[in-house]
């Protein structure tokens, strides 16, 4: 996944990152790889889901595939942020309604925009095959447009031969 390759030149091991929508925990897990330090036990990650389903999903992956101390990692004090993922749309293998929404999204990357560090990154995968899914990209990309020059560099990346692949947005903040 294309994003996964940028968050590894973002997040440093020891950093707390936000996986915002965390469903089956695939990008848990990468996360806490990426933050999971052996040496100092820092490195964390704040998983979240709307659904219990999705949580439960979660936390079965994780002890499947790390030991007891890794997955200890992700539970911890609040502190600031380098990393915070949104994979947005519905939960694969799940119920296809239960989706994000453009105005609840919003509401969370104004608060990640206020958490997260300079030199850190918000990282947004859109996807728009579903119903509401290209409003709710709309929505992502007039938000991400109105970011200051000074303060963010915002782009997307766009598949020219696949139109309806998911779109992966990052917003740098300098
Ligand atoms: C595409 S899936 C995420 C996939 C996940 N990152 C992974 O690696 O498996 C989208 C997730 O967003 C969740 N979701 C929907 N609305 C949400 C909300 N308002 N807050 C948090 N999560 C939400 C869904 O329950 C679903 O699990």
């Amino acid at each position: 996944m294309v994003e996964g390759e940028v968050w590894k030149h973002v997040v440093q091991k020891g950093d707390t990152v936000i996986d915002a929508t965390c469903g089956n925990g695939f990008d848990t897990l990468a996360l806490l790889n990426l933050v999971a330090d052996d040496d100092s036990h820092n490195g964390y990650v704040y998983a979240l889901d709307i659904q219990k389903d999705a949580l439960d999903k979660t936390s079965l992956l994780l002890e499947e595939s790390l030991n007891s101390n890794e997955s200890e990692l992700y539970l911890n004090k609040l502190r600031s942020f380098r990393l915070i993922a949104f994979n947005l749309g519905y939960l694969p293998g799940g119920d296809k309604e239960i989706i994000t929404r453009s105005e609840t999204t919003l509401l969370a990357l104004e608060a990640a925009k206020r958490i997260l560090i300079p030199g850190g990154l918000i990282g947004i995968v859109v996807y728009i095959g579903h119903p509401g899914g290209r409003e709710e990209l709309e929505a992502v990309e007039t938000f991400s447009a109105k970011l200051s020059v000074e303060n963010w560099i915002c782009c997307k990346l766009q598949m020219l031969n696949r139109p309806c692949a998911p779109i992966p947005i990052f917003l740098f903040r300098r």
